[in-house]
């Protein structure tokens, strides 16, 4: 598979994210996503920073206000990290693919990824790329989708749709709604037609897979709705204080010998 067959709609829609997300349009980075990610940063003075799928990488100007060493970007949207280099010029950016990452080992002292790794099914080697590219006591923070909002199954009824996770009873439990507990594939549809496939897992899944590489997790949480977003769309605020639509996680690279 080549770099374009990965890329989704990234490089299509680079230019109108850019502007959403500059502009405060992505009420999911907005209110749930980021302030989740801010709340689990650890220490960055001095530290180089990775951003890993940084796409447009706005996130940049979040992890600067810290003062980190120096910030790198890489991403596999070409148009992402044009507008990227035009945008952020004190920082570094690579075109890349996290599978293969064109780093040296020990290079970065923190990895911040941003709803990037969901993209990549084969996470073991992802894992273990971020683990070479690490030095020693180094750390890594990444959100993904959370699965109570992903692997759910979608049913009309009465002109609604209804996402469910659970099952039909009176049918012997046999009628199983979503799929929590597998890694799978979820292709997701948005506005003006742009599709993103991900590889969804449940939060047990990262814990193994991440220690299976010697990462020790450090703290894990699950994304909710902050406060002010109530005055700009109650309804959103209403379902994403109550359900999860991410999970962050923070592990350390362990030293092992
Ligand atoms: C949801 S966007 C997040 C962008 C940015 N981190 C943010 O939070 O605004 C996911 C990004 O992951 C990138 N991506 C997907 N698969 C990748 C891969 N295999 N290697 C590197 N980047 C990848 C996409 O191109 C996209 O820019």
């Amino acid at each position: 598979m080549n770099l374009n067959d990965k890329v989704n709609d990234y490089d299509k829609f680079a230019k109108k994210r850019h502007y959403e997300v500059t502009n405060g349009m992505k009420k999911s980075l907005r209110f749930v996503e980021k302030p989740m990610m801010i709340s689990m940063l650890p220490n960055l003075e001095g530290k180089r920073i990775l951003m890993l799928g940084c796409g447009t990488a706005e996130e940049s100007e979040i992890l600067g206000k810290y003062n980190p060493k120096k910030i790198t970007g890489i991403d596999i949207s070409e148009k992402s990290i044009a507008i990227a280099k035009a945008s952020y010029p004190t920082c570094d950016f690579y075109v890349g693919d996290m599978l293969d990452l064109p780093f040296k080992e020990n290079e970065f002292d923190f990895i911040f990824s941003s709803l990037a790794i969901s993209h990549v099914e084969d996470k073991d080697r992802v894992f273990k790329e971020l683990y070479r590219i690490l030095d020693n006591n180094g750390e890594l923070l990444f959100s993904v989708g959370h699965p109570i909002r992903f692997a759910t199954e979608k049913i009309n009824h009465n002109d609604t749709s209804y996402h469910v996770i659970g099952f039909e009873s009176g049918s012997n439990g046999k009628h199983v709604l979503g799929n929590y507990m597998s890694h799978s594939k979820q292709v997701n549809y948005f506005k003006d037609n742009e599709v993103l496939e991900e590889f969804i897992a449940p939060p047990s899944y990262f814990f193994e897979t991440l220690m299976n590489n010697n990462f020790i997790v450090e703290n894990f949480k699950e994304s909710r709705c902050i406060d002010e977003c109530k005055e700009i769309d109650e309804a959103y605020y209403e379902r994403f204080k109550e359900l999860p639509q991410f999970m962050g996680f923070l592990a350390k690279k362990q030293k092992t010998n």
